[in-house]
């Protein structure tokens, strides 16, 4: 007898194939989600695939802006995505209205935005980077442009100190990556002197300083299978542990702790939203299908274009 657990995953591979979906998740989504998906990646390769993707519904599990992403190169798609609510305190950092105040207020300035904005920011936007091209892209503008940079403060400042560039930074963080703690890590450094520290760069600067490795997602992933340490301290949200241990069997990865030890603060919640009945229901239904206003969306579409274009 199956359980229920496998019917329901049966349930969604049938709706799947009579939608003709395309699942895509995040790194940072639930095990059972990235198990299921036809495609996991980070933010850049999820852009791509939705670029790519001849798919007539995608369903986007990660969160809002991911889906607004998709929803923008693939107007004429269904983009769902099985939680609504499933938002980013990144992207929340950066109100559209008071963005485009700070724009105004630097008009020769080239606007780069991560793509962890909302449409309306990245309408007020020149170029979109994700973590896995930023420094690739800033290094391709002329060392003299002037360049506003927003909204991950952390993500800035380590695009300014690599690429020796001066970047106006917007104040805006992740609450995932912004807390974890430099004293936790250095402790288990010392019970694992053997491990390497793996960090993402939405991560506070002085993690970044005793990194190994500073990337994204995808690159950190890259760069543990092609190693040879035994032992990582991955400093980025634990969902990225799946793929890593699948990837590196016989390797050690230890989630590191983020600075309030009573809560899973290495775990992102909007991400975790996402659940497989959501992800049923959503394919059944065909809702919540993600809608972007269309003024906004050609704005929003050049920038990411442009990173798509960039980053080939
Ligand atoms: P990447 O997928 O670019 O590594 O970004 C991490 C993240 O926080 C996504 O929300
Ligand atoms: Fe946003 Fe941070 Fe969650 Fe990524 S981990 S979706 S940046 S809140």
């Amino acid at each position: 007898m199956k359980n229920e657990a496998e019917l329901l995953k049966e349930e969604i591979l049938r709706l799947k194939a009579e939608k003709g979906a395309l699942i895509m998740a995040h790194y940072y989504q639930r095990d059972e989600i990235q198990e299921i998906a036809d495609f996991i990646g980070d933010s850049l390769a999820l852009a791509r695939q939705a670029a790519g993707t001849d798919a007539p519904v995608i369903v986007m599990c990660g969160v809002h802006f991911m889906g607004e992403t998709a929803k923008i190169l693939c107007p004429d798609k269904t983009v769902l995505i099985p939680d609504p609510e499933a938002g980013c305190s990144l992207a929340d950092s950066c109100d559209p209205g008071e963005f485009a105040r700070f724009v105004a207020e630097r008009p020769d300035h080239t606007v780069v935005s991560y793509v962890n904005t909302s449409a309306a920011v990245k309408a007020h936007t020149d170029i979109v980077v994700t973590s896995g091209n930023a420094r690739r892209i800033i290094e391709s503008l002329p060392a003299d442009e002037k360049i506003i940079f927003g909204p991950d403060r952390n993500l800035g400042e380590y695009i300014n100190s690599v690429t020796g560039r001066r970047m106006v930074l917007w104040d805006g963080a992740c609450h995932v990556h912004d807390r974890f703690s430099l004293e936790g890590i250095l402790e288990m450094k010392k019970a694992h002197p053997g491990a390497k520290v793996l960090v993402h760069p939405e991560c506070r600067r002085p993690l970044q300083l005793i990194a190994d490795k500073v990337g994204s997602t995808a690159a950190l992933l890259d760069f543990a299978r092609t190693d040879d340490a035994p032992e990582y301290i991955v400093v980025t949200e634990s969902g990225i542990l799946l793929e890593m241990r699948k990837k590196c069997p016989g390797k050690v990865f230890l989630p590191a702790p983020a600075a309030d030890s009573e809560c899973q603060c290495n775990q992102c919640e909007y991400m975790k939203l996402n659940t497989l009945e959501k992800l049923r229901d959503c394919l059944r239904d065909c809702v919540p299908a993600v809608e972007v206003d269309p003024e906004i969306a050609e704005k929003a579409l050049r920038p990411i274009r442009r990173m798509l274009e960039l980053s080939r």
